[in-house]
């Protein structure tokens, strides 16, 4: 390699885990000369990629950094006065650096380990008391994808609640002509594949009988417009059905909350909560609702219980992970949210607090007051008198006044022909108002204005102004100088274990390296200033991002259309299952419904197909974990009129490439379905073979896994779709008006599938981290990632064989990327479940792999390519000494009720306090081995109890006085 090529691969090097040397010594554990020899072993002949990927070569990161760059300035940071759901905001500095910039809070993972996850989880109950006190609704969970998603999953709660599955005695959903276009959209395709009936109006005169099972409204309206819902839902209640409000939190300071007025249910976008714009996202959406619903609510929410030693505790309540306990019986398919950014908006509320943030929603108020005032006072109507941040003029002049704005870099709400919309936020000051006002001023007089500061709030109805406390708990309170917040979030931080800490090996979930040349662009802000429904030619730098990624993720998957929309893996289900329904129905198949889902699939495959209206019939599994060709042959026959597909996750979540995957779609498709590929495990496909290429039709993508994404404790996530070409015009829609995006209207007879994401594309910020992934690693350094991440974990299998179980391997004996253990002997023999083990990881200094998925009673592992052999070495003694452990158990040299297994994890109060009653020593505890005195990490908490939880459901911040209570 010349020194040029060197620099050019520089990523790669840093990106891979294992160096030249111990790559040579991890082939010869596992018994192979070569890393070619191992992929020969490891990845069917018959379905391998036989041409490089064409992708653009390898780029180093300073180079990356300098062309991500130049595309930034393509676009265009207009001042926004769009609104509609995304509102500039002000993203404090520490917040900025201290959560959004902090590997210590976007690497982190879901927190299925409660004991190592306090921090983002006492972050996650601030969100959900802020969300609860400020909607006046007791029930809030830890944050859902977007505003408009969030809409659906009340409509859907409600539907379920009202109806059993084979009887709709209540299909009609009313829907309030003055909701957000997006939520509409969204609306539309979640109603129709499960028979709801959507009805829009006039919500002051609608009538709504028992023929309804719900409705929503948006509070201010799309036109800004504060009106007062009380008589409606009074009504609506009175037909036995239920009222979402759609509602903005800031507006909430201000006005009465929803609780008060007697809504059921309120959702909303918390964004403007200090979380950057980023073209349409990632951003947090909430949910909180009256008790009655605490059971059925969709997505996380996290309660308070208490740990083995009787001290409060966090963990995540009820509903968590309840996809794969109920499968297509699911509330939701909600498994990826969007928990950092729920982190940022809650730390927001947390550093303002109730007086802050109220200053910072009459500012607005008064600074939107005084531009309605001046543009009246220019000859103009507005719509409603009543409103918070938005109004909207009546004009005859629209293009004349777009046109002003645009000279003086402005975006408007371009509404129609005769309506203009101006929506400000925390951003906007009293200079811009010169510039806002001057778009309504005839060009000869200067502009002029008056602002009164100490002036009532006189459009916000007195009816509805807030009178009830909100953010009274302490911890909203205190953290108000810069000090105080800095250490508040490092003391959180330092509660959680992340990628900065140690590896995370979870099966399924691909925990790689989140590179900080990927991640830096983000904060530009070219990238985060944009807004979703800003004009195209403002936007040519993300259009150039949107295209060059599609075309990549075309290539890697051998498809041919991509669309980016989907925020989260099981959304790109649910989306991908739509176009092939509607690529049947396009073809007078609307009876084909039946979707084959294999036993070992993720729960969120059968609950996405329930959303999309399909019926979900089991295939079984043999022995070796493979799919039944034999069960599957006879149920696609049994069902070839209805059969719409199968749905398989490839390799398969048993970590094997099975060499029967291209006679399984060979059947699928001889019976008239389509072949839906969960990309979960894309990470052993990238340049060695293709969803395109095994005989899938269609499939989603994690970027946050495959494609360095992280995880950010539970989201955000990117799951986008790509398709075959005769799929591609089924492909989700979206009301605006997009590059590359056919309208949803009516008139549109061409694409036929409505839009899945509030925004056209998805969470369109984070796509930079994939581009850059691809980018810096080039086409060489994405297929090297896939082979070393099925190195290391044959490396890691071929170091635990013999000491454990290593469940399904290929005919050879190799694993894919990943591959499970067996703990079930332990138990009979050692009383040892696989929970005992994932616990004492954590006094090792690591997180549990993935835990009874997709069998229960093991672990499953999944390095990822980015460990080195010195981690991967760490990890593998860990758990051998954990196997000693077991064996001392198994031989009677240990007590089976109080060992440290049992006990484990140890936290320090426990491991440092007088008294020590247990038959291991203390440093067995706490230092089993030497590396861990190098590099202790102690959980916050210890075994956490999470019936006890479950039973007492607390899921909003306890009064002061349980703190106190606690302390005597
Ligand atoms: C196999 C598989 N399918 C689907 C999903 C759902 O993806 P997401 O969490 O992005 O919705 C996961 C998530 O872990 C998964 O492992």
């Amino acid at each position: 390699m010349t020194l040029f090529e060197q620099q050019a691969s520089e990523f790669t090097r840093r990106h891979i885990g294992p160096n030249e040397q111990d790559t040579k010594r991890m082939l010869k554990k596992i018994g192979v000369n070569s890393l070619n020899e191992l992929i020969d072993q490891t990845v069917p002949a018959s379905i391998r990629m036989s041409k490089p990927l064409n992708l653009p070569s390898a780029m180093s990161e300073h180079e990356y950094l300098k062309h991500i760059k130049e595309i930034s300035l393509k676009n265009k940071v207009f001042a926004n006065y769009i609104g509609q759901g995304y509102y500039d905001t002000i993203i404090p500095s520490v917040i900025l650096r201290n959560v959004f910039e902090n590997p210590g809070w976007y690497t982190q993972y879901t927190p299925y380990q409660a004991e190592i996850s306090q921090g983002r989880l006492e972050s996650l109950l601030n969100f959900q008391t802020m969300v609860s006190d400020l909607t006046a609704l007791p029930i809030a969970n830890a944050s859902l994808l977007d505003e408009a998603t969030a809409a659906a999953e009340a409509m859907t709660m409600f539907f379920n609640t009202m109806n059993k599955q084979d009887h709709i005695e209540r299909p009609k959903f009313f829907v309030d002509r003055e909701i957000f276009p997006q939520t509409k959209d969204v609306l539309m395709t979640r109603a129709n594949p499960i028979g709801i009936e959507i009805s829009e109006g006039d919500f002051k005169t609608a009538e709504i009988d028992s023929t309804y099972f719900g409705a929503i409204v948006q509070y201010p309206n799309d036109k800004g417009s504060i009106e007062d819902f009380r008589n409606f839902i009074t009504k609506v209640h009175e037909a036995g059905a239920f009222v979402v409000m759609a509602t903005d939190l800031l507006a909430l300071i201000l006005l009465t909350p929803p609780g008060e007025l007697g809504a059921d249910v309120a959702v909303g976008s918390a964004q403007r909560f200090g979380v950057p714009l980023g073209y349409g996202g990632p951003h947090a959406a909430f949910f909180s609702a009256k008790e009655d619903f605490k059971r059925s609510i969709p997505g996380r929410i996290i309660g308070i219980s208490i740990d083995a030693q009787g001290n409060r505790a966090l963990r995540m309540a009820l509903q968590t992970r309840e996809q794969h306990i109920k499968r297509e019986k699911a509330t939701s398919n909600i498994c990826t949210a969007q928990a950092l950014l729920a982190n940022m908006a809650a730390m927001y509320a947390v550093y303002h607090g109730p007086d802050g943030l109220k200053n910072i929603a009459a500012r607005i108020a008064m600074l939107t007051q005084t531009v309605a005032d001046a543009i009246k006072e220019r000859g103009f109507e507005l719509v409603s008198e009543n409103f918070f941040d938005t109004i909207v003029i009546k004009t005859k002049d629209v293009a004349a006044i777009k046109a002003k704005a645009e000279r003086q870099h402005i975006n408007l709400r371009h509404i129609d022909n005769n309506h203009i919309g101006i929506s400000l936020d925390e951003t906007t000051d009293v200079a811009h108002l010169y510039d806002l006002i001057n778009c309504f001023e005839n060009d000869k007089d200067p502009v002029a204005f008056d602002i009164h500061q100490d002036d009532e709030l006189n459009h916000i109805p007195s009816a509805l102004t807030r009178t009830s406390s909100y953010l009274t708990h302490p911890v909203f309170n205190i953290h108000h100088s810069e000090s105080q917040m800095m250490r508040y979030i490092k003391q959180l931080e330092n509660k959680d274990l992340s990628l900065n800490t140690s590896m995370i090996s979870l099966g399924s979930c691909t925990m790689k390296l989140n590179a900080a040349s990927e991640m830096m662009p983000l904060s530009w802000r070219q990238w985060s200033m944009m807004h979703p429904f800003a004009p195209a030619s403002q936007t040519e730098g993300y259009q150039y991002i949107i295209d060059e990624l599609s075309k990549y993720l075309c290539e890697i998957t051998a498809f041919d259309a991509c669309s980016l929309q989907p925020n989260s893996g099981a959304q790109g289900e649910y989306a991908g299952l739509l176009t092939i329904k509607s690529f049947h129905e396009s073809r007078g198949d609307h009876h084909r419904k039946v979707m084959l889902i294999p036993i070992s699939a993720h729960g969120t495959n059968p609950a996405s197909a329930v959303m999309a209206g399909m019926k979900v019939v089991v295939v079984k599994a043999l022995d070796n974990g493979y799919i039944d060709v034999e069960d599957l042959k006879s149920k696609a026959s049994q069902y070839s009129n209805e059969l719409a597909g199968i749905m398989i996750t490839y390799p398969s979540t048993y970590g094997v490439y099975e060499e029967t995957v291209k006679e399984i779609t060979e059947i699928v498709h001889q019976f008239g379905g389509q072949v839906y590929m969960d990309g979960a495990n894309m990470n052993a496909q990238v340049g060695l073979t293709a969803p395109g290429l095994i005989g899938a039709d269609v499939c989603h993508l994690n970027l946050h896994k495959t494609f360095a994404i992280p995880h950010g404790g539970g989201g955000p996530g990117m799951g986008p779709i790509c398709v075959k070409k005769h799929l591609a015009k089924h492909l989700p829609g979206h009301s605006s008006d997009r590059p590359g995006l056919t309208s949803n209207s009516q008139s549109d007879g061409d694409r036929q599938t409505g839009a899945v994401s509030a925004a056209p594309y998805g969470s369109a910020s984070i796509l930079l981290i994939s581009y850059g992934y691809i980018r810096m690693l080039g086409n060489e350094g994405v297929k090297a990632a896939t082979e070393y991440a099925i190195l290391n974990a044959n490396y890691m299998r071929a170091k635990l064989e013999g000491h454990y179980d290593v469940l399904y391997t290929n005919n050879n004996g190799q694993c894919a990327h990943e591959f499970i253990v067996d703990l079930r002997p332990f138990k009979k023999s050692a009383e040892v479940e696989a929970e005992d083990v994932a616990k004492r990881l954590i006094d090792y200094g690591f997180h549990a792999p993935t835990m009874s998925f997709p069998v229960p009673g093991t672990i499953m592992i999944e390095p990822t390519e980015s460990e080195d052999k010195a981690e991967l070495d760490r990890f593998c003694d860990a758990l051998l000494s954990i196997h000693e452990e077991i064996k001392a158990l198994q031989e009677g040299k240990a007590d089976k009720k109080d060992n440290a297994l049992k006990n484990a994890p140890h936290t320090q109060s426990v491991v440092t306090a007088d008294e020590w009653k247990h038959s291991y020593s203390r440093q067995q505890a706490a230092f089993p081995l030497y590396y861990v005195t190098q590099n202790k990490f102690w959980p916050a908490v210890a075994r956490v109890n999470n019936t006890h939880g479950d039973r007492n459901l607390i899921c909003t911040c306890e009064p002061i006085e349980s703190y106190m209570e606690a302390e005597a």
